[in-house]
């Protein structure tokens, strides 16, 4: 326990950054994280730094085998990982419909993983619905949702204010009651970012947990297979230590060495904190 999952009705956002960077700070302040990607491009693994030649994995072997200690990568940052696999795309298909006609083959060893109460389990997602998210939405603890400071995401606001956007029914409401926002990539000069910003923040009130500045730093940390680890790797490293913080606090997760944060750069520097 917990289960913390990272979605976005939109691709492209910052869910694998996101994902990553949590479960890589996470793990330097003494918890025992494992990450899970379900999501077929199999992009999580690369922001760990592993190597694109190891193509054994997890979800994308599902159907064929369950034994999912076997699959675990340990990371350089400490975090273990539990990579999709590389796949064909039919074979994408085929774990797909399995997991939507029997979502145990997915759920019952996750439900394993948190058997273990010191471990934090992390998710992430593809962009919108998926029948692993589905299976999985019963156990889940808290789900980030990654938008942009930007129209198309802004459109998407309402749907999870109302908790509809996970389906009908229920489950699907209570699901979206565990639905936090964060937004990343923000351009601190751009009007409309910083509209977006202020709508968003005043509709969602304490749902909006956090933003993250647009900080070149990020992506080519990717590319350099660095992670962005402390404080002093710039403004977009500082928004995810506070990101983080944020994630903690709503999960009370214990965060040994934490300082209290002024609260995020981009606030700070529209003069709003
Ligand atoms: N705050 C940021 N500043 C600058 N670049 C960023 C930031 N966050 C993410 N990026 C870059 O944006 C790109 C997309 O990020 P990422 O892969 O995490 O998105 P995603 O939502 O997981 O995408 P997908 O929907 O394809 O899974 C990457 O190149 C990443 O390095
Ligand atoms: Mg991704």
């Amino acid at each position: 326990m917990p289960l913390i999952a990272f979605v976005s009705p939109k691709g492209g956002v910052g869910k694998t950054t996101l994902a990553a960077h949590v479960a890589a700070l996470l793990a330097a302040r003494s918890h025992r994280v494992l990450a899970i990607d379900l999501d077929p491009q199999n992009a999580l693994r690369l922001q760990f730094g592993l190597p694109l030649r190891e193509e054994a994995g997890f979800l994308g072997a599902i159907t064929r085998q369950t034994a999912w200690r076997q699959a675990m990568v340990e990371t350089p940052v400490g975090v273990r990982l539990l990579p999709y696999g590389t796949v064909d795309p039919l074979t994408a298909l085929e774990t797909a419909q399995a997991l939507h006609a029997e979502p145990e083959l997915l759920a019952a060893p996750v439900r394993e993983m948190l058997a273990d109460p010191d471990q934090v389990v992390i998710l992430d997602n593809p962009p919108g619905p998926t029948p692993a998210m589905s299976a999985l939405l019963p156990m889940i603890d808290l789900m980030v949702v990654v938008l942009l400071a930007d129209a198309a995401s802004a459109a998407q606001i309402p749907q999870i204010i109302s908790n509809r956007w996970l389906g009908r029914g229920r489950l699907a409401a209570r699901a979206g009651e565990k639905a936090v926002v964060v937004l990343n990539q923000v351009d601190l000069d751009a009007p409309l970012a910083s509209a977006v910003f202020d709508g968003a923040a005043q509709a969602l009130g304490t749902r909006l947990i956090g933003a993250v500045c647009r900080d070149d730093a990020v992506a080519e940390a990717l590319a350099d297979k660095r992670m962005l680890l402390e404080d002093r790797d710039g403004p977009g490293a500082e928004d995810l230590h506070a990101v983080t913080d944020a994630i903690a606090a709503r999960l009370r997760l214990p965060l040994p060495g934490a300082r209290r944060r002024g609260g995020f750069s981009a606030l700070a520097d529209w003069g709003l904190r």
